[in-house]
């Protein structure tokens, strides 16, 4: 989580200046961290979490991912209350955890304060679409 912190403070989100930190825990002990990066053109832009499980799956494929810190508040750091990731990286992140074969887990808090725990990603997004419908 404290990794997941800094990568907030590196965010890009002039637009919203909503900001949001995620780490990502490799079984080999590697960290790969990521941030949401916006764009002038808004759907341009990406979530802290698809940018880091993205970056993890480019640089590690195969290495399988332990668990994931997620951070996310307003820019003055006023939330207080854990952030869940949104629908759209619930399923990116359930592509890697299905591909796995094991869970991931995954603490989520706002800017500071309790962070909550979700054992696997199929806790926050149940009946997931995989590739096994294609
Ligand atoms: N955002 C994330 O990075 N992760 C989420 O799970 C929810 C939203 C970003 C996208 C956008 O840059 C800003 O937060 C406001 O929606």
């Amino acid at each position: 989580m404290e990794q997941a912190v800094a990568a907030r403070h590196r965010a890009y989100a002039p637009y919203s200046n909503f900001t949001v930190g995620c780490a990502i825990m490799l079984e080999n002990g590697i960290v790969v961290t990521g941030n949401n990066q916006e764009n002038a053109a808004y759907p341009s832009g990406l979530c802290a979490e698809r940018v880091a499980i993205f970056a993890a799956g480019a640089q590690y494929p195969g290495v399988a991912i332990k668990e994931m810190a997620l951070t996310a508040s307003p820019k003055d750091d006023t939330l207080k209350i854990p952030v869940p990731p949104c629908g759209a990286c619930r399923q990116a992140i359930a592509e890697y955890e299905n591909n796995q074969q094991q869970p991931i887990v995954i603490h989520f808090m706002g800017a500071s304060g309790t962070v909550a725990k979700a054992s696997s990603l199929k806790d926050l997004l149940p009946l997931i679409f995989d590739q096994s419908y294609l």
